[in-house]
Formats: structure tokens, sequence, C-alpha cells
């Protein structure tokens, strides 16, 4: 058995990136009835990274469709002008990159005064000591698994270390005291690389090549928990 029997239930959070757009909603309908527990959400501005996606309006569109979480991860920079502007349109997570931001502090408080989670992301050579002074102010913090801008990417095996280092700061921060903080990771996660994910210390998955590359999104995220299964009871 691992450590990570001790962890919060898991969550799987499809990335919409790899969704068809054309059938956004069946497509979100489709997969929170195939067991997704939150729908993620990419931004991207073509200035912060070299790609570009969509705004609070498709948040607002998708809405309706689904009754769970939705995770707004902001690769945009600046950042502070998007918050109230997602949060009225239904998002009820959102995440950004502390470099995107001019003053880390008050976008996060920002973000918790429109009524959502909160959470910084760490690019892959990010230090996780950008999280030291701001703890109290995050209900999550997502690592990058691979570098922000596009779906499809390989997983930085790298990211496993710095997930049980942000997994022992997390454990410090609550037993002094703190509030809890989901560790999300994004990037190349799949069924078969899940287990040894979940072992160093994650409890939200964003997976979107490989449940929306397949036609049973069912069959994938049933797999994928199988695997989290395994991390937490221990293999035979
Ligand atoms: C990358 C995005 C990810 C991406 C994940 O910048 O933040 O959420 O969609 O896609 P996969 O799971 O295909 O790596
Ligand atoms: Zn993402």
């Amino acid at each position: 058995m691992s450590d990570s029997a001790a962890l919060s239930p898991a969550r799987i959070a499809p990335s919409i990136l790899s969704a068809d757009f054309a059938r956004l909603g069946e497509e979100v309908r489709n997969v929170v009835a195939a067991g997704a527990d939150w729908i993620h959400f990419d931004v991207m501005d073509n200035h912060y990274v070299p790609n570009l996606t969509i705004g609070p309006l498709v948040c607002e569109a998708i809405r309706p469709h689904v009754d769970v979480p939705i995770d707004v991860h902001l690769m945009v920079e600046p950042v502070d002008a998007l918050i109230p502007s997602f949060a009225k349109a239904g998002a009820n997570v959102i995440t950004f990159h502390p470099e995107a931001s001019r003053h880390v502090d008050r976008s996060l408080a920002l973000i918790r005064d429109h009524g959502c989670k909160a959470g910084l992301v760490l690019n892959p050579a990010s230090s996780p000591d950008l999280l030291t002074h701001v703890m109290d102010r995050l209900d999550v913090v997502l690592l990058m698994s691979v570098n922000p801008g596009f779906g499809g990417q390989s997983f930085i095996p790298q990211t496993l270390i710095k997930l049980r280092q942000v997994r022992a700061l997390i454990a410090r921060h609550v037993a002094e005291g703190g509030q809890p903080i989901a560790l999300e990771v994004d990037g190349g996660v799949k069924a078969d690389n899940i287990r040894q994910i979940r072992e160093a210390g994650a409890d939200t998955f964003v997976a979107g090549s490989a449940i929306f590359g397949k036609p049973d999104y069912a069959a994938v995220i049933r797999e994928m928990r199988a695997q989290i299964a395994l991390a937490d009871h221990g293999a035979a």
C-alpha cells in the first residue's frame, strides 16, 4: 500500500480541449454521464501561450448542460479582468499561472471574492516555492506535466518528484490547521500512467486526448479509476 491510500477520493477532470467543438454541449453531457467529476476548461490567449481557445461565452453556453464543477484553467496574461467574467459565466474553480499576474495574492483573493475556488498552476520548470506565502489563499494547486498550450503531449516524468514535494507541503499545511488543498495534474495523463501519478500524491486528474480521443469515454474513466484503486490499495 502506498501513502496515497490516505489521499482524498480521486477526481477525473476531462479537458474539453480535445472534445468535438462542433458538438460541445453533447460532448460535456456525455463525458459527465461517463463519470467525469469536473469539466476542465482550457483558456488560451495566444500571448501567455502560443494557442487560442475559448472564453467566458463558451463557459456560459455549456453551464446548463452539466451539474459538475467547471474548472477554468487560465493560460492568459493578464489574468484579473477575466476572473469576474468567468465567475459570472458559471465557473466553479479558477486557476492561473503566477507568472501571468503582476499581483498573485490579489488575483487569488479576487477569485474567492467572486465565489470560486482559487488555484495556482505551476509550469514544469516552476518551483513549488511559489506556493509558500499563499498557502492560505489556495483551494487547488495544479501542476503542469507538459508545457501549456496544446493537448496530446507526453507526460514529463519530473512532475512525479514535484507532486511528492507539493503533497508534503499540503500535508504540513493541513497538519498545522490549514484548509484542504486539491492537488491536480494536467498533461499527458493516461490510463497507463495514472497509477504512478496517484502514488506520487495527485487527487485530481485532467485528461484530454486520453478520454476524448477514444470512442468509449466511460471505459477510459473506468480504467483510470481501476488504476487509481490499485495505487490506493496495492496490486496483488
Ligand atoms: C494543456 C492543457 C491541458 C490539455 C491536456 O495546455 O492545459 O489541459 O488539454 O491534454 P492532454 O490530456 O491531451 O495532455
Ligand atoms: Zn489545462
